[in-house]
C-alpha cells in the first residue's frame, strides 16, 4: 500500500504560527549587472539558516577553524613577498611555506570563507579576520613600485614568474594565475558579502595588472600562457564585470578562455582523458558565466556538454571525479578505484558548475540529484567530524579497505591540519562548509519556490513575507516537512529525486492525489495563498539500489536513496573488493541508516559513505545476486 498517510507526525500539535524573523547576516551587495538567460535564482546567504543536521556541524567545525586561524600567518607569503614587516608572524607549512612555488593560493579561499561566515551569521570575528587580510593586502599593493612589482600586483612570489611563464620558462613547478584567481575570488567575496571597501580597492587594482599584463600577448602567447593551470580566471573576471558592471572585464576574461579545451567540448567529443581534472572545471564554469554575461550560446554549450561528460562518464557513484587527480578515458572507472580518487576540489568545482547549469535549465532534476549525491556523500564525509577544526582529505580513496585520515603525505588521504597542509583541497573545503545552506532553496520568475534539498533549514523569504522551515532528519528519515509562517503567496516546486520511488506529497494532511510525483521530476504545489501554520509533507521512499562502475555491471556501489552505503571492515586489510549478496542487504535502526550483509560469507555493517571515518571501508563491491532498484543516476 503506497499511500500510507502518516498520522503520527500529524497528530500533534500545529506549530504555533510566528512571525518571520529577521534574517542574520548581510544580504551585501548586488550585482551591477544581473545574470542573463537565467530564470531561476539562488536566495541569498543570509536568508537561509541551517538547523540542527549534520551539515550544520559540519559549518560549525569550519567556522571554529575561521575564528581561530591567525590571519598575519596568512598574510606571511604576502607582507614578504611585497617587502613589508611580517609582524612577528611565523611563517606557515605546506603549500603556503615560503619556499612552495604556489604558495599564496589559500588565502584566497580564506577570505571567501569568512566573508560567508560573516554573510550567513554576520559573525563580526569572521568579519575582522576578512578585513584585517584585505587591509593588509592594500598595503601589500601600495609597496609595490618599492618591491619592483608592476601596479596592482598582489602575490606571495615574485612577479618574475609571470614573465617565466609568459616565456615558457617557468620550471618551479608554480601556477601563479591559479593562485591570482583565488585571490580574485576572495576579495570579489568579501567585497560584495561584507561591503568592504580595501577588498574592492585591491580587487579592482589585481584585475587592472592582469589586463596591463596580459594585454600584451598575442593571441598565440596568450593561449600558450593558458597551458599552464590558470583556475577559474575567466570566471573571477566575468564575476568583476557583473559586480561592476564594466565591460572591460568581459574582454579580460576572454583572454583565458582556453581554445584546446573549450574546441572539443563544444563539438561534444570528449577529450578529457588524461587531462589535469582541477585545471578544467573551473574554466566550465566561467564559461558558464560568460554565457550569462554576453549571451554567446557557444559558452553555454560547452559548460553543459563538460557536465554531462563528467557527471556520466568520469565519475564515481560518490559523485566525485579523477584519480591521481587526472581524468582517464570515458566510463573507465573499475580500473581507477584507488586511494587517490575524487579529489575534493573537482566535486566543490563541479558544484558550482551544477548550480550555473540549472539556473539555466531548472525543468530537469538532473543537476539536482548529481549535486545532492555530490554533497551529501563526497563532500559531507571529506570532513573529519572528531576534529574540532574539521579538518579534510585532499582525496576520498574508493580503493577496498582505504581508510580516511590514513596515507602517505598529502596524496593518500591524510587530514589537513592548522597551519602545515593549506592544500588546495583545505581551501576548497572551508568555502563548501561555509556555504551549505546556499543551495536548498531557489526561487523563479513565476512565482515558485523550489525546494532542491531535503535539509533542516529555515528561509526567510522577505519578499513574500513568509518564512519557510523545514524540519527533517533526512536522509535518516525519508520524510520532510514544510511549515509556513507569515502569510504569501506562490506555488513549490519540489525535486522528487530519480532515486525515491512512491513519492507523495501532503499539505496540511491532505494527501494531494492531484500532483504528479513521479522520480525525476519536480512536483508542483499551485500557488496558493498560504497562511502560517500550513504545513506541507513530503514523502520521499527510499530503496536499496546499486551504481555500478560504468564499464563493469558486476562492480558496484550500494545505496540507499542518494547515500552510499559502505561496509565497516574496521581494521581489516583487504586486496581486492567482497562479493555482497544484494538480498542479504537489511536495514537495521529505524533512526539511522545502520544496515548489514553478507559479503564474502561473512556479516558487516554497512553506514552511510559520510560516516566512513575511523575505520577501513569499502564502497565498491563485487555484486551477487541480480541489482535491486536501478543503475542508472540520472535517466
Ligand atoms: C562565442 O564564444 C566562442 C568560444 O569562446 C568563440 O569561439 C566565438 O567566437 C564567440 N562568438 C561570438 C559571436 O563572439
Amino acid at each position: 500500500m503506497l499511500f500510507v498517510l502518516p498520522w503520527a507526525i500529524l497528530s500533534g500539535p500545529l506549530l504555533a504560527a510566528v512571525a518571520p524573523a529577521a534574517a542574520q547576516g548581510t544580504s551585501g551587495i548586488d550585482p551591477a549587472k544581473p545574470d542573463g538567460g537565467v530564470s531561476v535564482y539562488p536566495f541569498k546567504l543570509n536568508q537561509v539558516q541551517l538547523t540542527s543536521s549534520r551539515l550544520m556541524d559540519n559549518q560549525a567545525r569550519a567556522y571554529s577553524y575561521l575564528k581561530f586561524v591567525d590571519v598575519n600567518r596568512l598574510l606571511y607569503v604576502f607582507r614578504a613577498n611585497h617587502k613589508l614587516s611580517t609582524n612577528g608572524a611565523a611563517s606557515n607549512g605546506g603549500w603556503d611555506s615560503p619556499t612552495f612555488p604556489f604558495r599564496s593560493h589559500v588565502q584566497g579561499h580564506f577570505l571567501s570563507a569568512f566573508a560567508q561566515c560573516y554573510a550567513v551569521t554576520g559573525d563580526q570575528i569572521c568579519k575582522a579576520q576578512a578585513t584585517t587580510m584585505t587591509a593588509a593586502m592594500v598595503q601589500c599593493q601600495n609597496n609595490n613600485a618599492a618591491a619592483g612589482f608592476g601596479t596592482g600586483y598582489l602575490s606571495g612570489f615574485p612577479e618574475s614568474d609571470f614573465t617565466a611563464l609568459e616565456a615558457r620558462t617557468l620550471s618551479n613547478g608554480n601556477v601563479p594565475y591559479y593562485c591570482i584567481h583565488k585571490t580574485l575570488a576572495g576579495l570579489l567575496d568579501v567585497w560584495r558579502l561584507t561591503g568592504d571597501a580595501n577588498a574592492k580597492t585591491a580587487l579592482l587594482a589585481l584585475a587592472g595588472w592582469v589586463d596591463t599584463r596580459t594585454s600584451k600577448l598575442s593571441t598565440t602567447q596568450m593561449q600558450n600562457v593558458l597551458g599552464t593551470e590558470f583556475g577559474g580566471m575567466n570566471e573571477a573576471l566575468a564575476d568583476i564585470y557583473f559586480q561592476t558592471g564594466d565591460s572591460r572585464w568581459l574582454m579580460v576574461a576572454a583572454r583565458f578562455d582556453h581554445a584546446a579545451v573549450f574546441a572539443p567540448l563544444a563539438a561534444n567529443q570528449d577529450q578529457l582523458n588524461g587531462l589535469h581534472a582541477n585545471t578544467q572545471v573551473p574554466k566550465w564554469i566561467g564559461a558558464a558565466r560568460e554565457f550569462k554575461a554576453t549571451g554567446n550560446a557557444t559558452y553555454r554549450t560547452i559548460a553543459a556538454n563538460a557536465w554531462a561528460m563528467t557527471t556520466n562518464a568520469h565519475s564515481y557513484a560518490i559523485g566525485g571525479n579523477s584519480q591521481a587527480e587526472h581524468f582517464h578515458a570515458p566510463n573507465a572507472i573499475s580500473g581507477y578505484l584507488t586511494a587517490d580518487t575524487a579529489e575534493g576540489c573537482n566535486s566543490y568545482n563541479m558544484l558550482k558548475l551544477t548550480r550555473e547549469l540549472f539556473t539555466l535549465d531548472p525543468s530537469s532534476t538532473a543537476y539536482f540529484d548529481f549535486y545532492e549525491r555530490t554533497l551529501m556523500n563526497h563532500l559531507l564525509g571529506q570532513q573529519n567530524p572528531s576534529d574540532s577544526h574539521g579538518h579534510i582529505t585532499y582525496f576520498t580513496g574508493l580503493s577496498p579497505g582505504v581508510r580516511r585520515g590514513l596515507g602517505p603525505a598529502w596524496g593518500g588521504g591524510t587530514y589537513s591540519t592548522d597551519y602545515d597542509s593549506f592544500w588546495c583541497c583545505q581551501g576548497t573545503g572551508i568555502e563548501t562548509n561555509t556555504k551549505l545552506m546556499d543551495s536548498i532553496y531557489w526561487y523563479d520568475n513565476s512565482n515558485n519556490l523550489y525546494v532542491n534539498l531535503f535539509a533542516p533549514s529555515r528561509l526567510s523569504w522577505a519578499a513574500k513575507g513568509v518564512q519557510v522551515t523545514q524540519s527533517t532528519s533526512f536522509p535518516n528519515s525519508d520524510m520532510t516537512t514544510l511549515t509556513i509562517s507569515g502569510s504569501g503567496t506562490f506555488g513549490i516546486k519540489v525535486r522528487i529525486p530519480s532515486w525515491a520511488r512512491g513519492a507523495y506529497i501532503l499539505v496540511n494532511g491532505v494527501h494531494q492525489s492531484g500532483i504528479t510525483t513521479n522520480a525525476g521530476t519536480y512536483a508542483q504545489i499551485p500557488s496558493r495563498t498560504w497562511s502560517a501554520g500550513d504545513i506541507i509533507t513530503v514523502r520521499l521512499p527510499m530503496c536499496v539500489h546499486t551504481v555500478a562502475a560504468n564499464d563493469n555491471a558486476n562492480l558496484a556501489a550500494v545505496l540507499y536513496g542518494p547515500i552510499v552505503l559502505i561496509g565497516n571492515y574496521g581494521n581489516t586489510a583487504l586486496s581486492s573488493a567482497p562479493t555482497i549478496q544484494l538480498s542479504t542487504i537489511k536495514r537495521t535502526d529505524t533512526a539511522t541508516l545502520a544496515f548489514t550483509a553478507t559479503a564474502n560469507q561473512q556479516t558487516v555493517n554497512l553506514k552511510p559513505f559520510y560516516d566512513g571515518q575511523g575505520f577501513n571501508y569499502v564502497t565498491y563491491w563485487s555484486i551477487s545476486g541480480s541489482a535491486l532498484g536501478f543503475q542508472s543516476w540520472y535517466s
